[in-house]
């Protein structure tokens, strides 16, 4: 006895039909017309669209940052992201401050035990040792094939050029590939202690001490590193033309280099940084949200294939945090905007957004919104075809997605544990109306039916394609 989920239209990257899905299990083991209710559980999706699950490739559940912690937990951050039609993601473990690589992944998976939907991780490496070095291979055997190196955050996460490539070249030997976060750290670091010396500590600081010209260097130095290196590179959170550029020559060049850009960055301007009562400080993440013309040109790089995927970099924190039991927020850096905790509430939102202003505004149609949301994600991060797609043997991560459904996002009805919705406000139209994580139905509507302890760890292959 299976799921039969009868009458929908299937969307996938490649194709979109009307056929009917035998789940069984944990995997989808029949595709067809007209396919016999014989004993199955049997979930009508008539004018509805049944997609493979979200994959947000760029999450950080729970991570220690900014003087305080993101505030949702494997258990909060997974509900949420389940809600929006997400039903895997990858977070990123730290390298603890002089331990291996190990250590932090031991922390990692015991945070995971809360797990309600599938994950994996990405490896930081912030602190390059010989031994280090010598135990990234071994990442392989455990299913992590990606490394991420920071070129911002000084004195935290950042790393130099010597790390960033040696890890390039030690990737490149075993099949992996490196993230990198662009922007020029040590100028950041100047900057930012330029505007504080002339009091200006609000959050537009925020933005003015990391232009764009600062994500450009940074990403164009990482491109023509990893060509040298011959290891393919995936640089996170692209929100500029002048990183943009940067990405399009290298591929244009043929290096294996790809990118994503983030929700928000095509739905906030740094204009919401200017917002009074230090309500800016709800958008401050890095590198920062941009202008109009930015957006532009990133739907233009999701057009043309320059960027292959939209992800979140969930990292929320509270507006008002410290206070009945909440742990501390963005009020860490009132009277300093460098204290901000950075980062932005996301996960839950990413295809409702998509779906409405980019599907519904016609920027990209029903199968490019897979393909940047599920399909790629998985290809790049070698899990396709088990996720990524609505095929024959593939988990039955599925998505019925009700195109009629109207919501209006807010803080007071939102999963994500904080206190404030980036898009208060918004009308979309197009919500899931129910998920399954490998067969299990989690969402229903509105009622939750998941449950702590159910989300597995999914082994990554290494040689990846780079798309
Ligand atoms: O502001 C951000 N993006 N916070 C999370 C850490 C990072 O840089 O990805
Ligand atoms: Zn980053
Ligand atoms: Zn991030």
């Amino acid at each position: 006895m299976g799921t039969l989920i009868k009458n929908g239209t299937i969307v996938n990257a490649a194709e979109t039909i009307q056929a009917d899905i035998l789940v069984e299990g944990e995997q989808i083991v029949l595709i067809g017309k007209n396919l016999p209710k014989d004993k199955h559980t049997v979930i009508d999706a008539k004018g509805k669209y049944v997609m493979p699950g979200g994959i947000d490739v760029h999450t950080h559940l729970d991570l220690p940052f900014g003087g305080t912690s993101s505030s949702d937990d494997f258990e909060t951050g997974h509900r949420a992201a389940a809600f929006g039609g997400t039903t895997m993601h990858i977070d990123f473990v730290s390298q603890p401050k002089g331990g291996m690589l190990h250590d932090g992944l031991a922390i990692w998976r015991k945070k995971a035990e809360k797990a309600q939907i599938d994950y994996s991780f990405h490896m930081m490496v912030t602190d390059l040792r010989d031994e280090v070095m010598n135990e990234i291979p071994t990442m392989v055997d455990e299913g992590i094939t990606t490394l991420k190196v920071f070129l911002a955050y000084k004195g935290v996460f950042q790393v130099d050029d010597n790390t960033l490539y040696r890890t390039l070249l030690q990737a490149a030997d075993h099949g992996m590939m490196v993230m990198v976060h662009a922007e020029t750290g040590d100028v950041v670091d100047l900057l930012i202690h330029k505007y504080l010396k002339e009091g200006k500590t609000d959050p537009y600081y925020h933005a003015l001490s990391r232009p764009p010209e600062l994500e450009g260097e940074a990403t164009g130095r990482a491109v023509a590193l990893a060509g040298l290196a011959n290891c393919p590179l995936y640089v996170v959170h692209m929100t500029c033309e002048q990183a943009v550029t940067q990405l399009r020559l290298g591929r244009a060049k043929g290096l294996p280099v790809m990118g994503e850009t983030c929700v928000q960055y095509f739905f906030t301007t740094i204009d919401d940084l200017k917002r009074p009562n230090f309500e800016g400080a709800k958008f401050v993440c890095s590198p920062p949200i941009r202008t109009k013309h930015d957006q532009e040109i990133l739907w233009g790089a999701i057009k043309d294939r320059t960027l292959q995927v939209v992800s979140t970099d969930h990292c929320p924190f509270w507006f008002e945090g410290g206070k009945n039991g909440r742990i501390a927020g963005k009020e860490l850096g009132k009277g300093d905007f460098s204290k901000i905790p950075n980062g932005l509430p996301v996960i839950e939102d990413r295809l409702k957004m998509m779906w409405t202003f980019g599907v519904g505004g016609n920027r990209i149609d029903m199968n490019r919104f897979v393909e940047v949301n599920s399909t790629n994600p998985a290809k790049i991060f070698g899990m396709y075809p088990r996720k990524g797609t609505i095929s024959v043997g593939a988990d039955a991560d599925i998505v019925i997605w009700d195109p009629k459904k109207k919501e209006t996002l807010s803080a007071a009805t939102q999963h994500m544990n904080t206190d404030y919705n980036l898009f208060e406000g918004t009308k979309i139209k197009g919500a899931p109306s129910a998920v399954f994580v490998r067969g299990k139905q989690v969402v229903d509507d509105d009622k939750w039916l998941g449950h702590v302890g159910y989300g597995k760890f999914i082994k990554r292959s290494p040689y990846s394609p780079v798309l």
